[in-house]
């Protein structure tokens, strides 16, 4: 037996029992002969000690050992003399009688504390010694209870776990494929599914009406903090049922996952139309802890000779608290932010509320203190209170506040750690224009139902009609995270079918991509919808965190690269050949 108990475990009651553990050396501190070793493993570390009447042999072995050599002591447990209370076996320690080195290590590129000295690219590469560290740990396992939490709860409500093949054909879910050569069908290629969404619906065709499957997807997208190019999702989908069902059954879901795993009672579950998202706060996944809410301001902007505003589509802005005494200096760099090519805005326009009960502006030259008083007034601003104004084309100047008001709120620290706001975000769009392919898009992805109130509306050649298309499509969003999406799906050939018309697909490219699905729309296929949660995305959100990467024991770096197997990789001409990707000889 390599261990009877873990690092995690010992107590007071454990004292002067014999034990043995098994774990990794995370630090010695010697002090002659009186050596402190810290031996940790995942469930904790506990003190081993070996002082002068251990014998030579012992203090031979404690002087070899290095920083992560795997060893295992016995000895008694005993009280110690300055306890540390940070720790659960802080009490104790084991005065050791026996040491055996199982495994020396060489020396760590990096500290293997909670904190490490080790930069992000050295961890990447050495990812095994970085999982071994506590923050790490803490992600995984945490993801790992995640996981079973969901099982349970699907698996209590009627769902059932159906796994769906990896090398499919596209699936279109609005990024490239990752493709993979077939030596059996030189030519050809699978594509790796972006999500299960066809296969699940083909599973609804064949009645399993509760499907859900934690899987992995892959997506050939750019990378950001939030986003992997394999990830996972809680795929689910159900038939015989209407969005208010889908969104119950969800809500549901989070709830018992934030109560069971995080011990969190979540408030309400509002929700939100698209277009109201988008019009207060610039966006379709608003962060609901803080307010900040976009003001129209063209009423007040408009006609007092300043031509930018005269001229822009949309005068808006946000008022922010407390924010009147910002120096010169701050506004200015406000203003680099905003005019960042991510942001894109041309300039900025402040209006300051003086604690004197004056107005102060960038642009008072067009606007006297009754006018900026107007301005004031609409925006409920209060002596102090800072108003920032953008102006342009409607949609940008939205975007624009909606990334100004989230780093607002992360300047003036507005969040607090442990505030879960969800929000159903429904009524998406169904179609969205893309002026420079000048085509529709799907907004959420081909599959997805127009309104059942929108659907004789499908047959228009009318595009300001077809823009208007409102889809059965909501987005679960917690504090500003895409956290979830789904739809009620098409479960009708000939809607289906002209649903690819409207997205541009010829009727010889939608039988050959999607004729397995509409063929299978005939023979009766129920109605049904679904939805999938990013589950790192939850993981990372319900412990605070904005990147994806701890939750995912193995992630890629921004590059998509898997640094410590160096993969991609190039592959032999050999298997390029057998692969038909090159010509023999
Ligand atoms: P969607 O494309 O909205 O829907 O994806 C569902 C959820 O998956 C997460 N997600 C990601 N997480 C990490 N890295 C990525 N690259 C990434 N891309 C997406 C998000 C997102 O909300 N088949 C549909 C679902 C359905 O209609 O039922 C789909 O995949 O949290």
């Amino acid at each position: 037996m390599y261990r009877t108990h873990t690092c995690g475990q010992l107590r007071l009651t454990d004292a002067g029992h014999d034990v043995t553990l098994a774990g990794w050396v995370q630090s010695k501190r010697q002090f002659g002969s009186l050596i402190f070793l810290d031996v940790r493993d995942r469930y904790g570390i506990t003190q081993v000690v070996v002082d002068p009447d251990s014998g030579a042999d012992m203090q031979k072995i404690a002087d070899s050992l290095g920083r992560e050599f795997v060893i295992q002591a016995s000895g008694a447990v005993r009280e110690r003399e300055s306890k540390n209370a940070d720790r659960a076996t802080g009490d104790v320690e084991v005065f050791a009688k026996a040491i055996t080195i199982l495994n020396a290590a060489k020396t760590p590129p990096f500290t293997i504390e909670d904190e490490s000295d080790g930069g992000e690219d050295i961890r990447m590469q050495y990812r095994y010694l970085d999982l071994r560290r506590g923050p790490l740990q803490d992600a995984i396992i945490f993801r790992s209870k995640m996981a079973q939490a969901v099982r349970a709860h699907l698996s209590e409500n009627g769902f059932l776990e159906v796994e769906t093949p990896v090398l499919i054909k596209s699936t279109p879910e609005g990024a490239r494929d990752f493709v993979v050569p077939s030596r059996m069908n030189p030519g050809n290629f699978y594509a790796l599914p972006q999500s299960p969404q066809t296969f699940k619906q083909l599973l609804m065709v064949s009645g399993y009406d509760k499907y859900f499957q934690i899987v992995k997807c892959f997506r050939d997208e750019d990378l950001r903090a939030d986003r992997q190019p394999e990830f996972t999702q809680i795929d689910c989908e159900m038939a015989f049922v209407e969005q208010e069902d889908i969104l119950n059954t969800f809500e549901g879901l989070t709830r018992h996952l934030f109560n069971s795993v995080l011990d969190v009672e979540l408030g309400d579950f509002p929700r939100m139309h698209y277009d109201e998202a988008m019009r207060r706060f610039g966006s379709d996944k608003p962060d609901m802890r803080f307010g900040l809410e976009i003001i129209d301001f063209n009423a007040e902007a408009k006609g007092k000779g300043f031509k930018i505003f005269d001229e822009a589509p949309l005068v808006a802005g946000i008022s922010v608290p407390g924010a009147a005494a910002y120096t010169r200096k701050q506004l200015d760099k406000l203003t680099e932010w905003v005019k960042r090519p991510q942001i894109g805005a041309k300039g900025m326009v402040y209006v300051k509320c003086n604690e004197d009960g004056s107005f102060k502006s960038s642009v008072d030259k067009f606007y006297d203190q009754d006018a900026l008083t107007a301005f004031a007034k609409t925006a409920d601003a209060k002596t102090g209170d800072l108003v920032l104004i953008l102006s342009g084309e409607v949609d940008k100047v939205r975007k624009q506040l909606g990334e100004l008001r989230l780093e607002i709120a992360k300047q003036l620290d507005l969040v607090k750690p442990g505030d879960f706001k969800p929000l159903w975000v429904i009524d998406f769009p169904l179609l969205e224009w893309d002026e420079d392919g000048g085509r529709f898009h799907a907004m959420h992805h081909p599959f997805t139902s127009p309104k059942p109130s929108e659907r004789h509306l499908m047959d228009s050649t009318d595009h300001e009609v077809l823009k208007n298309l409102k889809a059965d499509a909501y987005d679960l969003v917690i504090n500003g995270s895409e956290i979830g999406g789904g739809s009620i799906r098409i479960h009708d050939r000939a809607l289906q079918s002209r649903n690819f018309d409207l997205l541009g697909f010829s009727k010889e490219e939608a039988e050959a991509q999607f004729g397995f699905l509409m063929g299978a729309f005939e023979y009766g296929a129920p109605p049904h919808g679904g939805i999938a949660f990013g589950f790192d995305r939850l993981c990372a959100v319900m412990q605070g965190k904005t990147s994806i990467r701890d939750y995912i024991a193995f992630p890629k770096n921004n590059q998509g690269r898997d640094v410590m197997i160096d993969a991609p990789d190039t592959v032999s001409e050999e298997q390029l050949m057998e692969l038909g990707l090159k010509l023999r000889g």
